[in-house]
């Protein structure tokens, strides 16, 4: 067949994780006990007020399309969300609710990116911010981090990186991948170098509820309220109400920027289903007690999963401060052999993993940081602590 498909696609990869998903999935059927350390959800149900609030919400109507940018309920949830748990006002003409962070994060590319722009994003990354900004062919500029600086983007980093093409720059606080997040401190230091440059700037604060040992997620708008006219927030409920399946995500932006959202949503997806912005507002005002319980449990896990770690020999795990991502130093045990079979990449080491312990991890080359492997602590006590034996197994057999 000769029909081609668009030249957008020659820029995007395809996600990395496909090709180790299906191998999974096979040794699942094959009856083999698989460790899912590469999913990036809670493995906690979502609380049942939520799920109730959405049956009564479809049995009276909710079953039919919304505003494009979601209902004055939910877009009102938002900003009073927004306001008491992270500690300033939107108001409800900023808010654009999505299908889920991601669908609001392509829609900001497609609102603001264009051939010749460049979009500032520090690695290790989040794998859809670049390749988003490729797929609407402007260029990432990918600026490194450093683990002993928790992951944090360096100012002097962030001002070399600045040009005349920058035309936005995202951050993610805690990190998926790293789970590193940002201090109060380094936060007004970038908003003082971005303060000498005309660019948008966005922070995916998804992981914002999830934060360990006291730290105190802190949110830019608040650090550097003055950059509010180019400040855009993605959030969303996936990840702190375990809702990953419900599809709901949101931006709060300057309402120029807003308006622009709701055309380009408009011509899309449109709204997001309309069962499911009931239940995100059900959340979003409802009590915070089984989430504290799920922070805890992942506060649990987090030292499990990272203590781990770092008695495998040849590994390094520094302690995340959020999220649920252990982002582990492999580079000890790369250009070992097992046999015939050389492990140098770190996508090489995931597939051995795969193959000899049965655990799934995702590479870090695909959030920029080779070498390394992200292991997700979603996931209970006891897959934590067999599939890392099992890990520590496969890596005795290396020479
Ligand atoms: C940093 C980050 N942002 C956004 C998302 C998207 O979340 P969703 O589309 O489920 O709202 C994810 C999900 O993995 C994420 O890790």
């Amino acid at each position: 067949m000769s029909l081609h498909l668009s030249r957008r696609l020659d820029a995007v990869a395809p996600s990395a994780t496909l090709a180790m998903n299906s191998r999974a999935l096979k040794l699942r059927e094959q009856g083999h006990k698989v460790y899912a350390f590469a999913v990036g959800e809670p493995d906690f149900p979502t609380p049942r007020f939520i799920t109730e609030a959405a049956y009564q919400a479809a049995l009276k109507g909710a079953t039919r399309y919304t505003p494009v940018s979601g209902t004055p309920a939910v877009r009102k949830a938002v900003c009073e969300a927004t306001a008491k748990h992270r500690g300033w006002q939107p108001t409800p003409d900023m808010v654009t609710v999505s299908a889920g962070a991601k669908a609001a994060l392509f829609n900001l590319a497609m609102a603001l990116y264009e051939p010749g722009d460049e979009v500032i994003i520090p690695a290790p990354y989040w794998v859809s911010y670049p390749e988003q900004v490729r797929m609407v062919g402007a260029t990432p500029v990918l600026v490194e981090t450093r683990e002993e600086d928790s992951w944090q983007l360096n100012p002097a980093d962030l001002a070399a990186a600045l040009g005349p093409k920058t035309k936005a720059i995202v951050l993610c606080t805690p990190s998926n991948p790293t789970g590193g997040a940002y201090t109060e401190a380094r936060l007004k230091e970038l908003a003082e170098v971005l303060r000498g440059h005309d660019c948008w700037v966005i922070v995916d604060e998804i992981y914002g509820d999830l934060t360990y040992d006291g730290f105190v997620h802190r949110s830019l708008a608040v650090v550097a309220p003055d950059l509010r006219d180019r400040l855009v927030v993605v959030d969303g409920v996936s990840k702190t109400f375990a809702m990953t399946g419900w599809r709901i995500g949101w931006t709060i932006a300057p309402p120029r920027l807003a308006k622009a959202l709701d055309t380009i949503q408009g011509q899309s997806t449109s709204n997001a289903a309309a069962i499911a912005q009931a239940a995100a507002e059900a959340a979003l005002l409802g009590p915070r007690d089984e989430l504290e319980a799920m922070r805890q449990a992942f506060d649990r896990r987090r030292r499990r999963m990272v203590e781990g770690l770092n008695r495998l020999p040849g590994v390094r795990c520094r302690m995340p401060e959020g999220a649920f991502y252990a982002f582990a130093d492999f580079r000890g045990v790369l250009g070992k052999r097992h046999g015939e079979l050389r492990i140098d990449t770190d996508d090489q080491l995931a597939m051995y993993l795969l193959d000899q312990a049965h655990a799934v991890t995702v590479g870090g080359g695909a959030f920029g940081a080779p070498g390394y492997l992200r292991l997700s602590y979603a996931v209970s006590d006891d897959d934590i602590d067999q599939g890392l034996a099992a890990i520590g197994e496969a890596l005795a057999r290396l020479t």
